[in-house]
This record gives C-alpha cells, sequence and structure tokens, in this order.
C-alpha cells in the first residue's frame, strides 16, 4: 500500500533551487510556513513515478521579516535575497528515497537519493499516520517484527519510534549523554523489552548498583564477590560471582603482578610465563585431563595452584646452585630479582577487596567450574536451568577501581572467547551493555597496564564481535574519553543530552556529513529525550524515550525538599561500620 496519497493542493510548496542533497523550498503563504518545522521531515515529489525523496527541513526564512538571508553552502554562500526579496523559503536536506515497489517488497527505503527532485517539484509535510507508517518502514519492521521501542517522536508525539531490533545490536550501539540526561533510563527501556524474549541474551555491567530494581523473568542479578562475602559459601546459586585469577589471560596476569618499572620486570614476566604453565600442566596432569594437556596454553582457562606457584616463586628468588668450584655455591639466575613481584603478589593474595579473584571456594578451582559459570553468564533464557534470566545483571561496584578494567574485560573475553569457540550453528548472539564505559575503556591507557589489557579486549569485540555474535552497547558520559576505536565501531548513535563541548564535538564526527547541522541540538535535548541515528534507525529523529517499567536507582536526590524536612534518618554509625567491613549489607 502507498504510503504517500496527496493531493496537489497540500503541497506545503515547490522545489526553488537543488544543489545535490539540499534543496531550497519556496513556500506561498505564512500558514504553509507554520507548518514546516526544522528537524522534521517532508517528501519532495520525484522525477521517477512511484518514488518519494525524503529530507529533513534544516532552516526556515521568512524573508520579509529577515532581510539577510543567504544560504551557506561550503564556503561559497549564494545570495537569493537579492533575486527574490519577498519569498518564504525552507531549506531541507535529502536523506533518502522511498520507493513504493521493488520487485515483490511495498515501501522500500533507501538511504541514497536515486533522483534529484525537479524544480517547481512539490513538498508535503510528513507528519500524523503517514509518519507512523513512514518509520514503520525505515525502521524496516513489521507489525510483528523485530520492533524495539524507545518511545515517540519528539516532533510528533503520535508517531511511535521503532528500532530494528537485530540491527541495533548487529553492529554495535553507543547510548550517550551528560550525567542526569536519562542514559540509564533509556538502557533500562531497551532492557526491558529484550527480557520479555524467550531466548534473550544479555550481560549488563553494571557499576554502580543502579539496575538493581530491575525485575522480571527475563532478568538475573550478580554480584561480583565483596569482602562481606568471602567464606560465607555463597556462589553462583545465590547470584555471588567469583572470578578466580586462573582465568586471567598472559597478558591480565602479568599487569596484575609484574610492576613494570622494575628494572627485573621482563625476568620476572618469564618466570610468571613458565611457572603458570607448569602449574596448569600439573593441574592437568593430577585431573587425567591427557586430551588437554596435549594442546592447553598459557591463556587457556586451566585452574593452577597460587600456593605453589607461591612457593616456587619464593624458592626460585632464594635459589642458591654448585658455583663453578667444587663445593662453592653461588646466587642462581633469578636469586633476588623476584622480591618485588612477589610482595605484590603476596598482598593482592590476601587483600579482600580482591577475594573475588584469590579467595573463591574450592569449588571454583575445578574445569567444571566454568562450564557453570559460562552457563549462568553467556546462555540465553531458554538455556537456563530454570528457564530464567537471560539478561544477566552483573554488579561490579564492590570491584577496587585500580583493577576494575581488567575484571571488567575478564568479562568481555570470557564472551568473546566462548561466542568464538562456539560451533557457528550453534552460536547464539549475546548483547554486552558496557555501562560507564569511559572507566575501563579509556581513550588511551596512559600507562597503566590493566588498562591496556582492557582497551585491546574491547577493541577487538568491537572489530570483531560482529561475525561472532556478540553486540557492544557502549554506555558513557564521556564520549571523548571512550576509546576511538571501539567509539568508531558503533552504527547506533543514542545521543542524549550533551552539554560539555569536546563531548559533543566527538558525537559530530558520529553523525553522517549531511547531517552535521543535527548536533545543535545536543545541548538542548531534555531530560529523556534523544537523537537517534544509525543502522537501526535508517533516518535520523529526535525521540523521547519512554519511561522504563522497573525504573533504575539513578539517585536524583531532591536536595531542597530533604533539607526542608524537620527530622531525617540517621544511618552514620552504620556507614562507618559498612566501611571498615567494606560490604553494604
Ligand atoms: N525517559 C525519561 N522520561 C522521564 N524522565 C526521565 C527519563 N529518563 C530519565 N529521566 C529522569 O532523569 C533522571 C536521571 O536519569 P538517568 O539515571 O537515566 O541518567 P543517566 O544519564 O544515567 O545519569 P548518570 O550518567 O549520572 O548515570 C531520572 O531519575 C529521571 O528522573
Ligand atoms: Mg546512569
Amino acid at each position: 500500500m502507498t504510503i504517500f496519497t496527496y493531493k496537489d493542493e497540500e503541497a506545503l510548496g515547490a522545489v526553488l533551487s537543488v544543489d545535490t542533497a539540499m534543496v531550497i523550498i519556496k513556500v506561498a503563504d505564512l500558514d504553509r510556513l507554520r507548518r514546516m518545522q526544522v528537524n522534521r521531515l517532508v517528501v519532495l515529489q520525484s522525477s521517477k513515478a512511484g518514488q518519494y525523496l525524503i529530507g529533513v527541513v534544516q532552516k526556515i526564512t521568512r524573508s520579509s521579516v529577515e532581510q539577510e538571508l543567504s544560504v551557506e553552502q561550503e564556503g561559497d554562500p549564494i545570495e537569493i535575497e537579492s533575486i527574490m526579496p519577498q519569498l518564504n523559503l525552507v531549506r531541507v536536506t535529502l536523506i533518502g528515497t522511498l520507493i513504493d515497489k521493488v520487485g515483490t517488497k511495498e515501501n522500500v527505503f533507501r538511504r541514497t537519493l536515486e533522483t534529484v527532485p525537479e524544480i517547481d517539484a512539490k513538498c508535503f509535510a510528513v507528519e500524523g499516520d503517514i509518519l507512523t507508517s513512514f518509520m514503520r518502514v525505515i525502521a524496516n519492521v513489521t507489525d510483528e517484527g523485530q520492533k524495539l521501542s524507545l518511545g515517540h517522536y519528539t516532533l510528533d508525539e503520535d508517531a511511535e519510534a521503532y528500532l530494528n531490533g537485530n540491527k541495533f545490536f548487529q553492529r554495535h550501539a553507543i547510548i550517550v549523554g551528560s550525567t542526569g540526561s536519562g542514559k540509564s533510563w533509556t538502557t533500562a527501556r531497551v532492557l526491558e523489552q529484550a527480557a520479555v524474549l524467550p531466548s534473550v541474551n544479555a550481560l549488563v555491567l553494571n557499576l554502580h548498583g543502579e539496575y538493581a530494581p530491575m525485575k522480571g523473568d527475563g532478568i538475573k542479578h550478580y554480584r561480583v564477590a565483596g569482602p562481606g562475602d568471602l567464606g560465607n559459601g555463597k556462589g553462583l546459586k545465590d547470584g555471588v560471582l567469583y572470578l578466580p585469577y586462573w582465568l586471567l589471560g598472559y597478558e591480565a596476569l602479568i599487569s596484575m603482578f609484574v610492576d613494570r618499572s622494575d628494572q627485573n620486570a621482563p625476568n620476572q614476566a618469564m618466570i610468571i610465563a613458565r611457572e603458570v604453565v607448569k602449574m596448569k600442566r600439573k593441574f592437568l596432569g593430577e585431573k587425567k585431563a591427557d586430551e588437554l594437556l596435549e594442546n592447553f596454553t598459557i591463556d587457556s582457562p586451566v585452574p593452577f595452584s597460587m600456593d605453589e606457584l607461591f612457593q616456587e616463586l619464593n624458592r626460585l628468588n632464594t635459589e642458591m646452585i654448585p658455583g663453578a668450584k667444587a663445593g662453592t655455591e653461588k646466587q642462581g639466575d633469578f636469586h633476588s630479582k623476584l622480591s618485588r613481584m612477589i610482595a605484590r603478589l603476596e598482598n593482592k593474595r590476601t587483600d579482600r577487596r580482591l577475594g573475588f579473584l584469590f579467595q573463591a571456594p574450592v569449588e571454583a578451582n575445578e574445569l567444571s567450574w566454568l562450564d557453570e559459570l559460562s552457563r549462568k553468564l553467556i546462555a540465553g533464557t531458554s538455556l537456563q536451568s530454570d528457564k530464567k534470566g537471560g539478561v544477566k545483571i552483573i554488579d561490579f561496584s564492590e570491584v577496587p577501581s585500580d583493577i576494575l578494567p581488567l575484571i571488567v574485560s575478564l568479562v568481555g573475553q570470557l564472551t568473546f572467547s566462548l561466542q568464538q569457540w562456539t560451533l557457528l550453528e550453534k552460536r547464539h548472539p549475546i548483547a554486552l551493555f558496557c555501562d560507564e564505559a569511559h572507566l575501563y575503556i579509556p581513550l588511551r591507557s596512559e600507562g597503566d597496564a590493566a588498562n591496556e589489557v582492557s582497551i585491546k579486549i574491547f577493541e577487538k569485540i568491537a572489530k570483531e564481535g560482529r561475525k561472532y555474535g556478540v553486540g557492544l552497547v557502549i554506555i558513557s558520559q564521556r564520549p571523548s574519553e571512550v576509546n576511538h576505536t571501539v567509539l568508531s565501531q558503533c552504527n547506533n548513535l543514542v545521543a542524549m543530552r550533551l552539554t560539555n563541548a569536546e563531548d559533543q564535538s566527538v558525537v559530530r564526527k558520529l553523525l553522517p556529513d549531511s547531517l552535521g547541522g543535527f548536533g545543535d541540538v545536543l545541548p538542548i535535548l531534555d531530560t529523556g529525550e534523544a537523537l537517534v541515528v544509525g543502522d537501526a534507525s535508517l533516518l535520523p529523529s529526535r525521540v523521547r524515550i519512554k519511561e522504563p517499567n522497573s525504573k533504575p536507582n539513578s539517585g536524583t536526590v531532591d536536595f531542597w525538599d530533604k533539607w526542608s524536612k524537620s527530622s531525617c534518618e540517621d544511618g552514620i554509625v552504620e556507614a562507618v561500620d559498612a566501611w571498615r567491613k567494606q560490604n553494604l549489607q
């Protein structure tokens, strides 16, 4: 069915001049001019039957009021005013073509301009029902299809804004905005729609516990074990997550144990590599895992004993070997060279904040434990033993910030590796929602080894994840501080209010060239309002995001109201106690 069924007399105006993707429309009267609004869509007649050109209004001028109309064109302004002093003019950027029928497909939208409009071609408004049907074509969704509804269009509140749920995750997305602009609510809105799908599969890296209130059968909560969890026997089934040290790859181990500034760093790294392989071999030998013995590497997730590693390092550090002359002794090759590393390792091993790495319950040091962990984290709802919780929200709030990038990227690595090693026909797509991404996928590593490891892993996921069914959703209030390689791989942008100029300029660069002007609205977006551009929504549009049912804890506190009360809660003693125990229970 044709979407655009306009009568000639409904035209708002007609084409006056054309310059590739930019068109000037002449509007006859003021009433019609008033129906035009910046950033609103219009449709233009094309020279080919059954085709329509779609444009976005960029600038509106009533020339009798505005005397100095000039149409800027890459450094070469054309003065139209001098030629036509009495015209109402509208500048439109063309963004694509709607074709009634291509083969058997009806209403196909292409982002290319198949033709350019002719002079005097008529221009019509796209609004109301027509806008709704048109937007459905854009999101390439049918009534039953892959529709992900964000909310409503700001300029036409009757039209529901859909995204194509396949495309949104296929080629990564970013959700950016200043603090309090509504990123977490938008994320919650996306998550709760995904959560009802019977085989949904997503991990949410939740850094401040914001998503804790989200409920529903499709959602499960995990928490990286904090100091208060150690030794109480709670594990995966209670939602307490241990990530034992043996899951760390070689580079992560080195970044944790070896101080690069130590002059013995190369020796230490070499010793770690050698000894860890030895310990892993010993473990596999004891478990009679012969097949694995032949094939494992230092990066293979195989348990090993930290105690034994520690003893061995101590032995090497104090080793005496026979000297050149019989009966004499000299220091071994690594004598005293490992002292600092050993001290570092000992510190970490006994640090209760790192208990989730080094003080996991014994059962977590078995080969089969990784199967269980992987199923919990990487399997979709229908593969979970209780058929619940394909959306896994992992709370990292108790992980110390210096090793946060290592631990978050460990989860990233686990996800990516498992997907990579799953047979193509059995691979089930998974989305990784990275909240506060600037904290662990920073622009530059600044010499920090943990950052380096994390950047590498997320860059890899950004570049190769699509092939293995791993979709990233990067969420950040500081896009200018998020790694640019990762950002540049994201093909969907949900930009909320952004006040900082640097952040705005990073987001502008992610907009297609012809839509540069769209970036101007970034600082004036309302809370909960977003600019949505990308693969999933072929048309750039401004959307008022609908409130999620279960709202994240975004902790917006009403200062004045609270201060105005005559009494308030006293939580000081508990806070001091919790701070000491490092445990908020
Ligand atoms: N779609 C929305 N509709 C109405 N109000 C909203 C919407 N989104 C957010 N808000 C309001 O804005 C507040 C902050 O939202 P949110 O927690 O999502 O911000 P944020 O961008 O995640 O901030 P931060 O970067 O600090 O985490 C919410 O508590 C809510 O009051
Ligand atoms: Mg937030």
